[in-house]
């Protein structure tokens, strides 16, 4: 449980707020760059309760801007993407992907208004496929470095990333997926079919949990048995500000896989879901799957077909699935009686319809937390000291700018009995571009 302040804290994310400003000093990434093409369709955006737009400039070059024009409030989403530059349908206004005023067709030719006025603008980079930004104060030369994420290093074909919207807190998603214990029930099946019945973690329901504090963030392991002799760590691992990593499952295509979880406001979370082999390309079928889903089902990531455009004013409308709160995630009574524990289609919907629960922010002061939840209790603990810090005085997280702080990977591994995880985890957890895993799984 939580106290109504500490849960408010940990929560808002707007301008102003703590953990807002403190999200402010990292890169977020926060879109497909092939969603993007030159002199295309302007997309509705909203990051951390700012609503933009996005777009990429006949030149490639992606802008990040207001979503009002500043002229007289038209929406900049139906603005025409030509000729290096965005032009409101309006009065033609024209802005350039830094927010300069090109142009004002209605004005007198010498009228001067142009260099007085800007359109906010947030500068974008690329990186294999996704598209990244950064809204916080410091200029050019002292902002910190992309993050080195493994899963945004690695060859494009050893990798999915895909991207939905889901309908709740930032800190709800994040939560479901540092929490292992819900993974072999909430996703259990009750026939004998899917490899879910394979994972080992089902060998043992009743986990329990160490935690370790890292300068990137937590590392939560879980500890299963499976005989006399051996047990079962799963680390899963949080990521400063908003990743999770999950560990492999033992099977011959492993994949590594995890989330970013960026807030679009207090109430949207764009989750982007990674999968990736380390050091070779995913297998195809496991691509196939992940983009179209399984016999109609949804895997960890959200299917092409499962998409529900909401159109171009909702921000990552196109992002909207239609497993949702309104449809009440398709949920199949006659499902739950025959096949999946939960009835629920697929693995992210269980997964976001109980993460985003009733409330789309969570009244933490109603919750009971048990013994699973160690991991989530010391990551909260963990956030609010650094939230605290980071608005008492200014202090950022340590080594939050070292670009190789972020090159770690989640680790599932059989261990003896008497081997502290901490130890023969240890060189697995540092991620080592092009190479695998490094241990059997
Ligand atoms: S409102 Fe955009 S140009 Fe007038
Ligand atoms: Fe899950």
């Amino acid at each position: 449980m939580l106290s109504h302040q500490d849960n408010e804290t940990l929560v808002r994310v707007g301008p102003g707020t703590t953990m807002g400003g403190m999200m402010r000093l990292y890169w977020i990434p926060f879109y497909a760059a092939a969603d993007l093409e030159k002199d295309g369709q302007p997309q509705t955006v909203k990051l951390l309760g700012e609503t933009l737009v996005v777009f990429r400039d006949s030149e490639g070059n992606v802008g990040l801007v207001d979503h009002v024009c500043p002229h007289r409030g038209a929406p900049l989403a139906f603005g025409r993407n030509e000729d290096c530059g965005l032009r409101c349908v309006y009065h033609g206004w024209k802005f350039d992907v830094e927010g300069n005023v090109t142009d004002m067709p209605a004005e007198p030719v010498r009228s001067r208004l142009k260099e007085r006025v800007k359109l906010k603008s947030y500068p974008c980079v690329e990186r294999n496929g996704v598209i990244w930004t950064y809204m916080g104060n410091e200029p050019e030369e002292s902002r910190p470095p992309l993050p080195n994420l493994e899963w945004n290093l690695v060859p494009e074909e050893n990798v999915v990333v895909t991207f939905r919207v889901q309908e709740c807190n930032w800190l709800q998603a994040l939560e479901g997926e540092i929490d292992s214990a819900h993974a072999p029930i909430l996703h259990g099946r009750i026939d004998e079919g899917g490899s879910i019945n394979q994972w080992v973690a089902k060998r043992d329901l009743r986990p329990t949990f160490e935690c370790m504090r890292q300068d990137f963030g937590m590392s939560i392991a879980s500890r299963r048995v499976l005989d006399e002799d051996t047990l079962y760590w799963r680390v899963n691992q949080f990521v400063m500000p908003f990743y999770s990593l999950v560990p492999p499952q033992a099977n011959e295509f492993y994949e590594l896989s995890g989330h970013a979880w960026v807030p679009i406001d207090d109430e949207n979370t764009l989750c982007i879901m990674f999968s990736y082999r380390p050091n070779e390309p995913l297998h195809p079928k496991s691509r196939k799957v992940f983009l179209e889903g399984h016999n109609g089902r949804e895997t960890g990531h959200p299917s092409k077909n499962g998409y529900d455009d909401q159109g171009a004013l909702v921000p990552y409308g196109r992002y909207v699935s239609k497993y949702r709160r309104d449809t009440g995630w398709l949920f199949d009574h006659e499902l739950q009686k025959t096949t999946w524990f939960s009835g629920l289609p697929g693995l992210w919907v269980q997964d976001a319809a109980c993460q985003s629960g009733v409330m789309r922010v969570y009244d933490r002061t109603l919750e009971h937390l048990c013994t699973s939840d160690t991991g989530i209790a010391m990551t909260r603990r963990m956030l609010l000291e650094v939230a605290h810090a980071f608005a008492e005085s200014g202090a950022k997280p340590e080594r939050f700018s070292d670009p190789d702080l972020y090159m770690v990977r989640a680790i599932s591994m059989k261990l003896p009995k008497d081997d502290a995880w901490v130890d023969s985890g240890k060189g697995p957890m540092t991620a080592k571009l092009g190479e695998g895993i490094g241990y059997e799984l």
